[in-house]
């Protein structure tokens, strides 16, 4: 191919290589991103798991997250009655949480910097798992210290339709369907946007069973 067409094609390529839609000004998924590192990170989470396994958390204002959750990394996420933070600690085993596996840093840090975010430093892995019919509701992530780092949001088994909103909660929210393998990555002027994940759908996902997980990697401390 040669003239303006191939011209054509090589910008578009440039734009948005293979795999890669933007969803937002500094926000992009990268489809299947994570599947070549999944034989490597799955017995990694399930060391995790092992030491900090998931629990249904209480939201500050009463209500059991139907999302169950856990984290690795110098920081975990916790909520409950009095509020959401980071602790170094998990409050239920009395232990530091298990740390970051290499496989998960390695995949968060490559992922941030195919959406142009370069330096990405992970501190904390949160791990939500949701069984059909948990959803997340709409919400910004902003207990980190700093909001110069983007969220590294990796998705595993069953299929999600993802919320990704704008500044404020009634903003037109955007519906991307995301599956096993696929990455987002929102930050600079999308950072605080808000998101979230719609009911799951019943089903059975050959690989990880009737389930999704969702790993999101910030800089939180
Ligand atoms: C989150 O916002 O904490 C999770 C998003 C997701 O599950 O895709
Ligand atoms: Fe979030």
């Amino acid at each position: 191919m040669s003239g303006p067409t191939a011209e054509l094609f090589a910008d578009d390529a440039l734009q948005q290589p293979a795999g890669r839609e933007q969803i937002g000004e500094q926000s992009y998924v990268l489809r299947g991103y994570a599947l070549p590192w999944i034989e490597r990170l799955l017995p990694e989470l399930r060391r995790v798991l092992a030491q900090s396994p998931f629990r249904q958390m209480v939201t500050p204002g009463g209500f059991i997250m139907s999302a169950a959750l856990s984290s690795c990394g110098e920081l975990g996420w916790t909520t409950d009655r009095t509020g959401y933070r980071y602790t170094t600690i998990d409050p239920n085993s009395q232990q530091p949480w298990p740390a970051l596996p290499e496989a998960l840093h390695q995949l968060a840090v490559m992922a941030a910097e195919e959406a142009g975010f370069n330096d990405f430093e992970p501190d904390a892995c949160l791990i939500n798992r949701y069984v059909p019919g948990a959803k997340m509701s709409l919400h910004q992530d902003k207990n980190e210290r700093h909001y110069t780092a983007p969220v590294v949001s990796v998705s595993l088994g069953l299929p999600a339709v993802f919320l990704f909103g704008g500044h404020e909660r009634s903003d037109k929210v955007q519906k991307v369907s995301l599956f096993h393998g696929d990455v987002v990555v929102w930050g600079g002027v999308d950072r605080l946007r808000f998101h979230g994940v719609l009911p799951i759908k019943e089903g059975v996902h050959p690989q990880m069973g009737p389930q999704r997980i969702n790993l999101t990697f910030r800089m939180a401390g």
